[in-house]
C-alpha cells in the first residue's frame, strides 16, 4: 500500500468514527419524581432480588444503559422516557406511568403485560418478591448528575 493510500485510509477511519459518534444521542436522565416511597414491600430484600433478577440488564447510573435502560428515578416516571435508549415501539406507545401497579404487572410477566416489549426477563410470579423490588425501586432517587448537561 502506498503512503498516500494509507493516509487516505486513516482519514476515512477517523471520519467514520466521528460520524458514528454523532449518531449516538447524548446521555439522558429521568427527573426525580415526587411520588412517596412504596412501603408495602421490604426495600432491603428488594435490593437483593434486584441484584439477582434485574441488574444483569439494568444499571442505576444515568447515561449508562445496558441491555435495558438504566432505572434511576424510574418509580413514578413516564415509560420510555430516556432519549439515550432505543425502546421498543410497543413500550413507547403505551404512555404508561411506572406506578406500583404498572410495575407489578410488568415485572410479573413483561411479555404478557406488553407482548412486543424488548424486555425478555423471566417472569416473577411471587407477589411478595415483586412488592419488595418495587419498594426498592421507589427508594432510588437522584438529582440531575452534574456530568449530564441538559
Ligand atoms: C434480560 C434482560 C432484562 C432483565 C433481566 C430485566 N429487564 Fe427490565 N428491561 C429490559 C429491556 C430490554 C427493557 C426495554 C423494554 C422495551 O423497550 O420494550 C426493559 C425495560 C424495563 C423498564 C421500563 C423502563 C423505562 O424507561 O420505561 C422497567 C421499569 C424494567 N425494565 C424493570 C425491570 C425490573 C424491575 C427487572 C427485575 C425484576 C427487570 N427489568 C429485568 C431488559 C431486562
Amino acid at each position: 500500500m502506498t503512503e498516500t493510500s494509507k493516509r487516505y485510509l486513516g482519514v476515512l477511519t477517523v471520519s467514520m468514527l466521528m460520524l458514528s459518534g454523532c449518531k449516538s444521542p447524548p446521555p439522558d436522565y429521568r427527573n426525580p419524581v415526587s411520588l412517596p416511597a412504596y412501603t408495602q414491600g421490604d426495600a432491603a430484600a428488594g435490593q437483593e432480588i434486584y441484584n439477582d433478577a434485574c441488574a444483569q440488564c439494568h444499571t442505576l447510573n444515568p447515561g449508562h444503559n445496558n441491555k435495558g435502560p438504566q432505572l434511576m428515578n424510574v418509580y413514578g416516571a413516564p415509560a420510555a422516557d430516556l432519549n439515550d435508549y432505543a425502546y421498543s415501539d410497543a413500550l413507547k406507545n403505551t404512555h404508561w406511568v411506572w406506578d406500583a401497579n404498572r410495575l407489578d404487572h410488568y415485572i410479573a410477566d413483561a411479555m404478557k403485560a406488553l407482548p412486543d416489549t424488548k424486555m425478555l426477563a423471566d417472569p416473577m410470579p411471587d407477589a411478595k418478591e415483586r412488592a419488595d423490588v418495587i419498594a426498592y425501586l421507589s427508594t432510588l432517587r437522584q438529582e440531575k448528575p452534574t456530568t449530564l448537561n441538559q
